[in-house]
């Protein structure tokens, strides 16, 4: 049988040499702390791309600095963090992979020394600062900064950009009943609920033309919020929006305890793919070629998202072609060590 995760796979005009695609994941390693790239990270993408990872996404970059999640993530928010980005999306072109950069608010979840934003006045728990809720102006003003975001990374050369609209976050928050509980045209029925994040795409398309990948969390553990329903409606709406595929994650909206095992949240992107006939993301435990395979070939999601697995195994795209028996391309300068 033919193997899926090394067969390419096109999105408007970027091909993706495989289906491996490097989960976006925080470093909280900007040092000063002002949201440059600093060489740590230029090593930690250029690492996976050397390692044959199709395509290295970004850890959650912010927006605007009040956006971040701690005061060591990596920032767009301001044109001298250009440079350190087109650096580390460079390299990973020198070996092949397509670069993306996930943006990223995170509303009530910053862990800042200032005032935080969110949808409506309420604390994520009592470890976290109570937000204001946004006035229209400060809506307005973020989509604008979503926009910003994304010319900078064109500018910075990225393939792909992913919208954080996962785990809690600002985005998220105005999509949950369980954090948005405005009166206005931002909140109420799920149509309203949806109305930020769809600005935010309607805003990034005039001025970025390559794909837009959105992260959503497809469930959120709790009785009162958003169903497999308000998900596929979701779903229907980024598809008509133009959004190329929907990495589908869970949780983080409200504090939940969850027990996940292998390839717990696949089901979440197999479903919105057959409701909707979207291209879908698979993220979640997923460690082995196996496993990658099977949610491949059964068609129940069309990018595997690995995280913590390539942080521990950056080679981890060999080790499957070695399981799966298929010959890898090597680096030109590993070729004598590539067996
Ligand atoms: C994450 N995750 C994450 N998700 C996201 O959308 N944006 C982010 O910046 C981060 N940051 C982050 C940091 C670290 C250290 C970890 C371990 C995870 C979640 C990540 O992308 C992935 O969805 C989960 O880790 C589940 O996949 P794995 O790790 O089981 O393959």
């Amino acid at each position: 049988m033919e193997h899926k995760l090394f067969s390419p796979i096109t999105f408007k005009e970027v091909t993706l040499k495989n289906r491996i695609v490097m989960s976006p994941m925080c470093m909280y390693a900007c040092e000063p702390e002002d949201g440059t790239v600093q060489d740590f990270h230029v090593t930690h993408y250029e690492s996976r791309a050397v390692g044959q990872v199709g395509l290295i996404m970004l850890e959650a970059t912010a927006v605007q600095p009040e956006g971040r999640i701690s005061t060591k993530d990596l920032g767009i928010w301001c044109e001298k963090h250009i440079e350190g980005l087109k650096k580390v999306s460079d390299r990973i072109h020198t070996h092949g992979a397509k670069s993306s950069i996930q943006l990223a608010h995170a509303g009530r979840k910053a862990n800042l020394p200032n005032d935080i934003l969110a949808p409506s006045a309420i604390a994520f728990n009592e470890n976290y600062k109570t937000p204001n809720a946004m006035s229209i102006d400060q809506i307005n003003e973020t989509i604008q900064s979503f926009k910003v975001a994304a010319d900078r990374a064109n500018q910075a050369g990225f393939d792909v950009i992913e919208i954080h609209a996962a785990h809690g976050y600002l985005i998220n928050q105005f999509l949950s009943p369980l954090t948005n509980k405005r009166t206005d045209s931002y909140g109420g029925a799920k149509e309203n609920r949806y109305r930020f994040l769809s600005e935010i795409l309607e805003a990034i398309k005039t001025i970025w033309k390559a794909p837009i990948f959105v992260r959503i969390s497809a469930d959120e553990y709790h009785k009162d919020g958003n169903n497999m329903e308000d998900f596929i409606y979701y779903a229907e709406q980024l598809k008509k929006q133009g959004v190329s595929l929907i990495d589908c994650s869970t949780g983080g909206v409200v504090p939940a305890t969850i027990q996940p095992f292998p390839g717990y949240q696949v089901p979440k992107a197999e479903i919105l793919k057959k409701h909707v006939a979207i291209p879908t993301g698979a993220v979640g435990l997923i460690t082995s070629s196996i496993q990658a395979e099977e949610v491949l070939q059964n068609n129940r999601a069309d990018l595997i998202f690995l995280g913590r697995e390539l942080l521990r195994n950056p080679y981890w795209a060999k080790q499957a072609a070695n399981e799966l028996q298929f010959d890898l391309d090597a680096p030109k300068s590993y070729e004598r060590g590539w067996l």
